[in-house]
């Protein structure tokens, strides 16, 4: 993983503890977090892109099921022996390289998947007062180069507006209901001062078609928020909930991330990410691509 300079964002959530229901039967044992993208589990991507960024602390949300993920960042001491033992050290720098000494890890548990405002609530008392990212993993992003990850962008507009900055893309006007929708005045090409935002609205009602991607920075006014919104859709405590709360007392920014988004909580994305991140692959990408040929495609 790259080293980065100090950065003013070095806590992050990760929550993990949803059902993962679109992707069943893979995901009914097993979190989605976990799932490969060509040789590396969702998590790991996120978990990576928060590092790039300068984020050294990772506090995972957790729920039934989770316990791979936990194993996954924790030291595999049979395996990096055997490695050792058998001169493997390619793959056991692989193996290392997955949790760099300087990178902490923490679980919190959210006992019921009351949404995703609930399990960021269970972060707050490990992040304190300080602004934080949260990023949700099976939204696997990557940036136009490497070094130029979609959270290292966001923290640099941290850097500069000291204020909440969402990832926002446009949307098909049909797929608005998946997204939670913000509009507002526009700061500059890339840049929007948010004045309202609607969790999953029908495309009739939707104030935009700008769709919050799964990665956030936000100050720690949210938690009160959050903390004080009734149930919002689906019966869910919403985050977008406590960012519409949020934005009444706070500036929040919306921010068109350069980059590409692949939503691996839905079947058709995870299969996109692969075929796509297999052929940009340095080893596999070659001999992946002439098998497609030899497919027709
Ligand atoms: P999703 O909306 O994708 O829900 O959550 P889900 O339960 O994981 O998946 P489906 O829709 O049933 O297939 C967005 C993110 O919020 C987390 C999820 O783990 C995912 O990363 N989440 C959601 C929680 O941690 N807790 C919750 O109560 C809800």
């Amino acid at each position: 993983m790259a080293s980065s300079t100090p950065s003013p964002i070095t806590k992050a959530i990760f929550p993990v503890a949803g059902l993962g229901t679109r992707f069943l039967p893979a995901t009914k044992a097993q979190p989605k977090e976990m799932l490969p993208v060509v040789d590396k589990p969702l998590i790991q991507y996120a978990v990576e892109e928060a590092y790039e960024a300068g984020v050294r602390e990772m506090i995972f949300v957790t729920g039934r099921h989770k316990r791979p993920i936990e194993d996954h960042f924790d030291m595999t001491f049979e395996l990096e022996v055997a490695l050792e033992n058998a001169g493997k050290q390619e793959l056991l720098d692989v193996v290392r390289s997955v949790k760099p000494d300087d990178m902490e890890c923490i679980y919190v548990r959210q006992a019921q998947a009351l949404g995703l405002g609930h399990a960021v609530l269970c972060g707050q008392r490990l992040i304190g007062n300080d602004p934080f990212a949260v990023l949700l993993a099976d939204d696997l992003m990557v940036g136009p180069q490497p070094g130029r990850g979609i959270l290292k962008q966001m923290v640099e507009q941290f850097a500069e507006w000291r204020a909440s900055i969402l990832a926002v893309q446009e949307v098909p006007a049909e797929q608005t209901r998946r997204y939670g929708i913000c509009a507002g005045t526009q700061v500059n090409d890339n840049l929007m001062d948010v004045n309202r935002i609607v969790e999953k609205p029908a495309p009739e009602v939707a104030p935009s078609r700008l769709g919050v991607a799964g990665r956030y920075i936000l100050t720690p006014g949210v938690f009160h928020e959050i903390a004080n919104q009734p149930r919002g859709v689906g019966g869910e405590i919403q985050l977008t909930d406590g960012i519409a709360g949020l934005l009444r007392r706070e500036k929040v920014f919306a921010f068109r991330y350069e980059g590409k988004r692949y939503d691996c909580g839905s079947k058709e994305g995870f299969l996109q990410a692969n075929v796509e991140l297999a052929l940009a692959h340095p080893q596999l990408g070659p001999g992946f691509r002439e098998f497609l040929h030899g497919l027709g495609l």
